[in-house]
């Protein structure tokens, strides 16, 4: 059974702890917190304050997704905010050592993350496969919701499966991106652990219609 983690991105943010509230009861196994800088991708949208609003709202673990520049200066202020998990992009210029980010993640109580845009290389994670719990493959260009999954994204889904056989890491495989109840089986079939899905949740009707779809395609 794959890990469900509705993305709030997609949420009425005026609404927030509802909204998180009423998705950990249909059934979220996550919640993902998507975290842009107007950096690292043009938009910006969260910091910690809400964060903290999003873990009030649930018990449910929070899987932060940092796409932001100097990773480093902020992944304390996330786990004090009381994310779970925290993952950082292997492509943030700023980082040159992204090995001391995920060590710090892992220091302040949380669990490290590497992300990776569809344009890079998947050989760039290969140093940290051992020092990650989760590597999430991004299935759109980062920067918002509700986009269309990109070309080819199967193949490297199964390509990390391999690299992590390969490295005989433990880590978890999260796809993140214009994840649906109809290309779902095919995540799932491809290696994903965890599917990412924003606007197929918080867009829908009823959440937890959507989200036992997804969990049913799967
Ligand atoms: C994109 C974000 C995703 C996105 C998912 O930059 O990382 O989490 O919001 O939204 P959907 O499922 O609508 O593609
Ligand atoms: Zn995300």
């Amino acid at each position: 059974m794959p890990i469900i983690a509705p993305s709030i991105l997609s949420a009425d943010f005026g609404r927030i702890a509802d909204e998180v509230a009423t998705a950990t009861a249909a059934g979220a196994d996550w919640i993902h917190v998507d975290v842009m800088d107007g950096h690292f991708v043009p938009a910006i949208t969260i910091g910690p304050l809400v964060t903290r609003a999003v873990r009030d709202a649930t018990a449910v673990p929070l899987d932060v997704h940092l796409m932001i520049e100097e990773p480093e200066r902020h992944v304390a202020d996330f786990v004090e905010a009381g994310a779970n998990r925290v993952t950082i992009h292997v492509e943030a210029e700023s980082c040159d050592d992204p090995a001391a980010v995920l060590r710090a993640i892992r220091e302040a109580g949380a669990l490290p993350g590497l992300a990776v845009n569809p344009e890079t290389r998947l050989e760039e994670t290969r140093p940290y496969l051992r020092d990650i719990a989760l590597l999430l493959v991004m299935t759109v260009h980062p920067g918002k919701g509700g986009q269309h999954i990109v070309q080819g994204w199967e193949e490297r889904v199964a390509q990390v499966r391999r690299m992590r056989e390969e490295a005989q890491a433990s880590f978890l495989i999260e796809v993140d991106g214009g994840i649906k109840a109809f290309n779902a089986a095919q995540a799932v079939a491809a290696g994903a652990d965890v599917l990412v899905a924003g606007s197929a949740v918080f867009e829908s009707q009823d959440y937890a219609a959507a989200i036992r779809a997804l969990r049913g395609a799967a």
